[in-house]
């Protein structure tokens, strides 16, 4: 069965080869609640065992040739959670920042993060600053972590730069248009993503890239976050192959 499965997943990353993959990938890592509820085990087990998906999903994003991979790891509504399980949450970021170091330098991923990140605890943001200034000259994937990240703020934190930078005389609001609007989010320099995955089985977007998924295609699977591996990656760039994108236009099949 293993080995029926094994050559399934190397027949489907050939075919996925062998077109354009989608140049910038978002993921929601939804359902380790759930994982672990499954197993009789305590919630903060599914996120363990989520951040061996993420190490997973993070190689193989790379070896595919995925230019960015976003992952939404801590939403501004994620506070409300039971402080044992935010904190957990926090220890899990730091750890995983720390062991994996190493190997994504070596992977060439250049680690970035977006959302109030001054608003995380001092070890969580030490470690994370030091991932990112480790990891700068990464050339192979962009991985963005939206941590502390709300889609609604972004957008209002975008709105107050502009604001400041209208009243020092540096922006006349009448210039205000959609690039400018683009390059005051978090996501300054980052073309927005073509494919949005969501694991889990909910079809919402949860506050997440607001402004960026206009136009993402979204690809959801029952699977959940835990279970996620390269297949279901593959999977889903397969399907993303498959489809049309026309960002409002027409087909250019009539
Ligand atoms: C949602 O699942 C997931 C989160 C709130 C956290 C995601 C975090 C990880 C994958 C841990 C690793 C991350 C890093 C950056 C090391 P849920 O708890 O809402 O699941 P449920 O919907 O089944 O309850």
């Amino acid at each position: 069965m293993a080995a029926v499965e094994a050559a399934w997943e190397a027949e489907l990353e050939q075919r996925v080869r062998s077109l354009p993959v989608p140049r910038h990938i978002a993921i929601i890592m939804d359902g380790n609640g759930r994982w672990a509820q499954q197993r009789g085990l305590p919630r903060v087990a599914g996120h363990r065992a989520g951040a061996d998906a993420l190490r997973d999903v993070v190689r193989a994003a790379g070896e595919l040739g995925v230019a960015y991979l976003t992952l939404f790891a801590f939403s501004t509504e994620n506070w409300r959670r039971p402080p044992e399980e935010v904190d957990v949450l926090m220890k899990l970021l730091e750890e995983y920042l720390e062991r994996e170091c190493d190997e994504l330098v070596a992977a060439g991923v250049r680690l970035k993060s977006i959302g109030r990140i001054e608003a995380l605890p001092a070890p969580a943001r030490d470690a994370l600053r030091r991932a990112e200034d480790r990891t700068r000259g990464g050339d192979r994937v962009t991985v963005v972590l939206a941590l502390n990240y709300g889609g609604r703020s972004e957008i209002v934190d975008a709105a107050r730069r502009l604001c400041r930078m209208a009243l020092a005389g540096g922006l006349d609001p009448a210039s205000l248009d959609e690039d400018v609007f683009r390059e005051a989010l978090y996501t300054e320099g980052i073309p927005d993503p073509d494919l949005l995955i969501r694991p889990g089985g909910e079809m919402r977007v949860s506050n997440f890239l607001l402004w960026q998924l206009a136009y993402a295609e979204i690809w959801v699977t029952p699977v959940l976050w835990p279970d996620f591996r390269r297949r279901h990656l593959l999977e889903a760039i397969a399907d993303y192959q498959r489809r049309e994108r026309r960002f409002g236009g027409l087909s250019p099949r009539g």
